[in-house]
């Protein structure tokens, strides 16, 4: 029995799109408001709300004590990542830009985050990665130069701990995503391909937002 056989009002009604759906799930509260405002002043495109409550799923799922975020920018993926995490759980968040960490801090400010919850190192995200600890991190989210996501890819995985989750921002599926030439096109395939052929890890690719592909290190 197909849906198009039933009565009209037999059959729950089907969101149009599931991936509208996904991203109204959730709303955003009064501070992630305040923060994604941040973030228009700055220019800056921020998680989507159904990326931002997948995030914090992983990091709550892991119980995550410790996460690296590359790309911090006002602060919206930080807060999501920051309430998943365990109460006394460190986000370190890399910038290259001192202005968005700044609007970061007040985003984490004024949705009571303790300071000593957050670590934000200003740099290039490929000098800063290799001074971090190696198998020291329970989840990696990447949302900065997207040319440079096989090298954070390469760097991120090192740095987690087995059972570890890495989580790549605005990774397009489809056909129209498969022909473009263009050098951000090109780096993210070569990501989409190394995760999937890595013996290591345990990739999916999730409709959320920009596409949000994520891995797991095998335990
Ligand atoms: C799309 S924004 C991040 C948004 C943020 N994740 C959120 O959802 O709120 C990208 C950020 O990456 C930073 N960025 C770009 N290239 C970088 C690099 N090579 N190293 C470190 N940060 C970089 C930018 O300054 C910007 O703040």
């Amino acid at each position: 029995v197909t849906s198009q056989t039933h009565t009209a009002g037999a059959v729950p009604a089907e969101p149009a799109n599931p991936v509208d759906h996904a991203e109204g799930y959730l709303p955003d509260d009064e501070a992630l408001v305040s923060a994604r405002a941040r973030a228009q002043d700055l220019g800056c495109l921020p998680v989507t709300v159904g990326t931002g409550a997948a995030l914090r799923m992983l990091a709550a799922a892991l119980c995550a004590r410790a996460v690296v975020e590359i790309g911090t920018g006002a602060g919206v993926s930080g807060l999501y990542l920051l309430r998943g995490m365990s109460p006394d759980g460190v986000l370190t968040s890399i910038d290259i830009e001192p202005e968005f960490h700044r609007a970061a801090r007040t985003s984490f400010r004024e949705a009571d985050i303790a300071p000593g919850r957050t670590r934000l190192i200003p740099g290039r995200a490929l000098d800063v990665l290799p001074r971090l600890t190696d198998g020291g991190y329970d989840l990696v989210f990447v949302d900065a130069a997207r040319v440079e996501y096989p090298y954070y890819c390469k760097q991120g995985i090192e740095l987690l701990r087995r059972g570890g989750v890495i989580a790549f921002h605005n990774v397009p599926a489809g056909s129209r995503a498969a022909d473009r030439r263009d050098s951000e096109s090109l780096a993210v395939r070569e990501l989409a391909r190394a995760l999937r052929e890595d013996e290591r890890l345990v990739p999916a690719l999730l409709p959320l937002g920009g596409g949000l592909l994520v891995a797991a290190k095998n335990c």
